[in-house]
């Protein structure tokens, strides 16, 4: 996830594209940058680190022009560098382009676009736009001709704006990646989110995809995919810009589950091919040549989503075992050369789990991070890296991430089954990818039932809460007894649901709900678990789809949509996130930055 904005002003463009980056910064900052015209030469500057960074450096060297476009980066192709980072130009300089998607196309079109001569400085995806621009413009087009054209050429989600040398307009495109217009009397603005331009306007018009908009000093255009004008309607927004980063939303933690279906459409996208081959294409897959056994290494969610990948490389036949990465040292036993390490963490910053992923390192274990963050210290020190594009994540409690964790690494699991020989592949294989490429709108379905909020309200009187789950459920048992404990603060834990009568049984009451995962494939036996409970008078609180035997049983119950087993318990996590949300607000608790807790733990 990037943010673009640009502006057209009647006077200089440069406070409005800094301040809009400064509200776009949730959506990334690890580079940033802008481009500014007259109407006759492009100026640029750009580079790595903060958006604060950038301001220094354009209040010591300033920049001026009347239109202009800028970009805060979230690094999914390429590290974050000065080179990297956007706006991006042409070998002729004639155009700058920023942009926020992913072109799924790049490769192709980088080869061909060498191969008639272009020089590319970045790693990036986005630098084909401006090359295959400049081309167009070589080629005879009109700078509006050569845009329509390019952005035709590119596959995949994509929001582009552009500015060109002697053009006093802005060119912008939407498609798959979130772009709006906002309008100020005489002056234009664009950007990936409302908040960006809300301190001066809030007249703005939602674009679709396939819209391809033209911004001049006295008019707006919007051209449908034929090039012909079509009308978008103009609405009113009414959120306070200081809160507008959450956008309609209380709080991020809301905002951040809400943006699942994106957040894993970036996910999954282009990890499955046309012949249905599972792709990681920053992976060398040579690190799992001779790997014997694979380690996992986390901490609290990300712990979580390591248990249930390891779930799923046991069933492959593959000796897998997930660590709490502060206990990593005490009980990994030997590793060898044939131990894979993988660690697994969102921020790649987490002590405990570089402590584990060190220690891997130390006596000769080939490692693997999977991360949120790019140029993170465990992207950089581990030997390959997986990034699961979740993009920022501001709330402290994990949601979006979980979710893209899970599903990378449920991949991540088929694809080493597949390079082990001592593995086995699942027959059902096509009929998992299948639904692991469905999950973005599965969970759309789950947020959009609204089943949450309306429960929430019955579960505030009670002196403990229980969470229970089998197999590749249990993990998604746990996740939801550590989301609800962190933000609600009240007594919550999680148990696999066969050893309910080993112990914690003596503290189920009527006064205890216990959440059950009739999810995965062994539903039945969790029903009898369930049972067990709800004859010590506690109320069952089932999560499953509608033909699961469990909602029979069940007190209360909350549905998700039919899927393939393994992603069943997956779905059952969004609408456990949405209890804990809709319980801590109504006990009016802290829940973005929930009490004792920080997002980045950096101490061991
Ligand atoms: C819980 C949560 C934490 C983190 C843990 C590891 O909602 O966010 O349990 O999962 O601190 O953090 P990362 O994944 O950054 O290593």
């Amino acid at each position: 996830m990037c943010g673009i904005i640009a502006h057209l002003a009647t006077d200089d463009a440069v406070n409005g594209l800094i301040e809009g980056l400064d509200r776009l910064e949730y959506r990334g900052y690890d580079s940033a940058g802008i481009a500014v015209s007259d109407g006759s030469d492009l100026s640029v500057y750009k580079r790595a680190g903060e958006i604060s960074d950038l301001k220094s450096d354009l209040s010591a060297a300033p920049l001026t022009g009347k239109i202009g476009i800028g970009h805060t980066r979230w690094s999914t192709h390429g590290p974050p560098t000065d080179e990297n980072a956007h706006p991006h130009t042409g070998d002729r300089e004639r155009v700058a382009v920023v942009h926020n998607g992913v072109v799924e196309n790049h490769r192709r079109l980088r080869k061909q676009l060498r191969a008639d001569g272009h020089e590319f400085t970045s790693e990036t995806d986005t630098e084909v736009i401006p090359h295959l621009i400049e081309e167009y413009l070589e080629a005879g087009d009109s700078p509006e001709m050569a845009f329509r054209r390019t952005v035709d050429d590119l596959e995949g989600g994509n929001a582009v704006a552009a500015v060109f040398e002697d053009e006093a307009r802005i060119f912008a495109s939407r498609d798959g990646s979130p772009l709006v217009v906002g309008i100020d009397d005489d002056e234009y603005y664009l950007a990936s989110d409302v908040p960006a331009f809300l301190e001066h306007t809030s007249d703005v018009i939602y674009l679709e995809d396939g819209d391809v908009v033209i911004v001049e000093p006295d008019q707006l255009r919007i051209l449908d995919p034929d090039g012909s004008s079509v009308k978008r309607s103009h609405e009113t927004v009414d959120w306070d810009p200081e809160e507008a980063g959450k956008g309609a939303f209380n709080h991020y933690m809301l905002k951040e589950i809400n943006e699942q279906p994106t957040s894993l459409t970036n996910t999954v996208r282009g990890r499955i091919d046309a012949e249905q081959e599972i792709v990681f294409e920053e992976l060398d897959t040579g690190i799992f040549d001779g790997i014997e056994e694979v380690h996992f290494v986390g901490c609290g969610t990300s712990h979580h989503a390591s248990l249930y990948s390891a779930r799923l490389m046991s069933r492959a036949g593959i000796c897998a075992r997930a660590f709490r990465a502060s206990e990593y040292v005490e009980t990994s036993g030997p590793i060898s050369e044939k131990t894979l390490v993988i660690a697994v963490t969102q921020s790649g910053e987490t002590a405990d789990t570089l402590a584990a992923l060190r220690e891997a390192t130390n006596r000769g274990a080939p490692t693997l991070a999977v991360t949120n963050v790019m140029e993170s210290t465990a992207a950089r020190e581990a030997d390959e890296t997986v990034f699961i594009r979740a993009g920022p994540e501001i709330g402290v409690a994990a949601t979006k991430t979980f979710t893209s964790q899970a599903v990378t690494l449920a991949l991540l699991s088929q694809k080493i089954a597949g390079e082990l020989p001592q593995a086995t592949l699942r027959e059902d294989l096509p009929e998992l990818l299948e639904a692991l490429a469905r999950i973005p709108e599965d969970v759309q379905q789950v947020i959009d039932q609204n089943q949450a909020a309306e429960l929430a309200r019955d579960l505030l009187t009670y002196d403990a809460y229980f969470f229970i789950g089998r197999g590749s459920s249990l993990p998604v048992a746990l996740e939801g007894a550590l989301k609800f404990k962190e933000i609600t603060y009240e007594h919550a834990e999680g148990f696999a649901s066969g050893q309910l009568k080993h112990g914690p049984l003596a503290l189920v009451t009527p006064n205890t709900p216990v959440f059950s995962l009739f999810t995965g494939e062994e539903i039945e036996k969790t029903i009898t678990n369930a049972k067990e409970a709800q004859t010590r008078g506690a109320d069952i609180i089932g999560i499953g789809s509608a033909d699961s035997p469990g909602q029979s049983v069940s007190d209360a119950y909350l549905e998700i949509p039919a899927t393939h087993p393994v992603c069943e318990s997956l779905l059952a996590n969004v609408q456990l996130q949405l209890i804990s949300y809709h319980t801590a607000d109504l006990l009016g608790r802290s829940i973005d930055k929930p009490r004792n807790l920080a997002k980045s733990v950096t101490v061991g």
